[in-house]
């Protein structure tokens, strides 16, 4: 581990870069070089789309467009973009470009609400789900040979699976724990000494409580490197989880519908953003209103368009997720997106003020005494919605304390958001702890008919 300084006041943690000689040729690739293998790949899914999925034939013919229309990658804008309604409506295989015996393995993310999204994988995709994802565990830190261990959910969510097959050609020894049973996982990281860790974040937190709770120092344990994605975290959570556990923590991002885990992957030797592995997905950042591609360095919605999956291939994705597009830097050719802040669906719009619950990490985690444990609530009160964070303290924070903490966060809130919030401390270990992705915000609003 090293350290740099990023302004005379703190000190930020980064790590060791891989040596240039193991990149993938394509992490080496300049930008020129990038672009041309791009647009030969997207004239391919556009065609391959087209010629195998009836939802794409309609969906081109309808605006009026042809694979052959794209002769530059900025024809691409052209073509209209894909929804999870899209997919919900094709459930469950309408989707796939090839006949399903070619389908090697499915997945499905659960989602709320209605039927589940599901995707499907060849065996060339899977091969290249592996080759991503043994990139992305590289590009955080990680190295052949190394012990992983894996608390990413194995089953139909693409978190464990992916993650699995990444290590494993990597070349790691990966130890496949899935989330749950949390003082086991203490007890195999205790026992196996790995030197990665890929899980959640918030389940990364409920780990760290309970290596305290048996008595154990997490920062003495043998992780060096964390590998935390899945769900929305902070510059200030990055910060909490390094210096508790004494490791680096790297964002990884990635999306059923697009691949799983793998899409994009912040470096280590950096930790500014995540680098997008664009030979094989192409990113667009849109105006989620009007559907415009802005430029790079705005902040949109985040729109893919995979570049090479046969199973599955999806065309201007719509992710719903909230970021920007900055230029490469740890891998030069490829772009980074900075971390996302959070899903237009996740935005919680407060009496006429839009809210991520990222933006209460940050003042939370700010706030001497706090934990990092809270649960959003959203309520009516008359005709008003009203938010209300219930926060626990640390174990540490005398009582005399919470008050005032909880005076600092309402106000903190009001200034940098701009709308009032009740904020509760409660006790340490009464709020309910994740142990895959951590579900913040329960509505209790009461519904009125439209
Ligand atoms: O969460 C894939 C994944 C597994 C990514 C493990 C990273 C690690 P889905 O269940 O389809 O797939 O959920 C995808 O999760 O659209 C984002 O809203 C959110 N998400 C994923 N990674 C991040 C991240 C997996 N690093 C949805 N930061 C995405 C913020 C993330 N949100």
């Amino acid at each position: 581990m090293t350290t740099t300084s990023d302004s005379p006041t703190t000190q930020r943690r980064l790590g060791r870069a891989p040596d240039p000689a193991v990149l993938d040729p394509a992490e080496r690739m300049d930008v020129d070089e990038l672009r041309a293998l791009q647009l030969e790949r997207m004239r391919w899914t556009l065609r391959h789309a087209y010629d195998n999925v009836p939802h794409y034939r309609r969906a081109f013919d309808a605006a009026g467009v042809h694979p052959d229309d794209c002769r530059e990658l900025a024809d691409l804008a052209r073509f209209p973009t894909t929804s999870k309604a899209d997919l919900r409506d094709n459930y469950p295989f309408g989707m796939f470009a090839v006949p399903r015996e070619q389908v090697r393995r499915v997945h499905a993310s659960s989602g709320t609400t209605g039927r589940p999204v599901v995707v499907g994988y060849t065996e060339r995709d899977l091969d290249t789900w592996a080759t991503v994802m043994a990139r992305s565990i590289r590009a955080a830190g990680g190295r052949p040979g190394d012990v992983l261990h894996n608390a990413y959910g194995y089953g139909l969510f693409t978190g464990g699976l992916g993650a699995h097959y990444g290590a494993e050609r990597l070349g790691c020894t990966v130890v496949p724990v899935s989330g749950g049973m949390t003082p086991r996982q203490v007890q195999l990281i205790t026992d196996f000494a790995p030197r990665v860790i890929m899980v959640t974040p918030t389940y990364m937190l409920a780990l760290v409580d309970e290596f305290e709770a048996q008595g154990l120092d997490p920062r003495a344990c043998s992780l060096e490197v964390g590998i935390f994605g899945a769900e929305p975290w902070t510059e200030q959570m990055r910060r909490e989880m390094e210096e508790r556990l004494d490791m680096d923590a790297v964002d990884i991002y990635g999306l059923s519908e697009v691949m799983g885990p793998g899409v994009a992957q912040e470096c280590v030797e950096t930790k500014d953003g995540l680098h997008v592995w664009e030979d094989h997905f192409y990113p667009e950042v849109i105006d989620p209103l009007t559907g415009e591609v802005l430029p790079e360095g705005e902040v949109g919605e985040l729109v893919f368009t995979s570049l090479t999956k046969e199973a599955m291939p999806v065309v201007r994705y719509r992710t719903r997720d909230l970021t920007r597009l900055l230029p490469g830097t740890a891998r030069p050719g490829m772009r980074r997106m900075e971390k996302v802040t959070g899903r237009t669906d996740d935005m919680i719009i407060l009496r006429g003020v839009n809210l991520f619950p990222t933006q209460i990490e940050e003042v939370v985690l700010r706030t001497p005494g706090l934990a990092p444990h809270f649960t959003l609530v959203l309520s009516t009160r008359g005709r008003m919605d009203h938010l209300t964070v219930h926060v626990e303290a640390r174990p540490d924070c005398p009582p005399s304390r919470r008050e005032e903490a909880a005076r600092e966060v309402a106000t903190t809130v009001k200034q940098t958001v701009g709308v009032a919030v009740d904020v509760a401390v409660v006790d340490p270990e009464t709020l309910p702890r994740s142990v895959g992705k951590l579900k913040r915000l329960v509505d209790q609003r009461k519904r009125t008919e439209a």
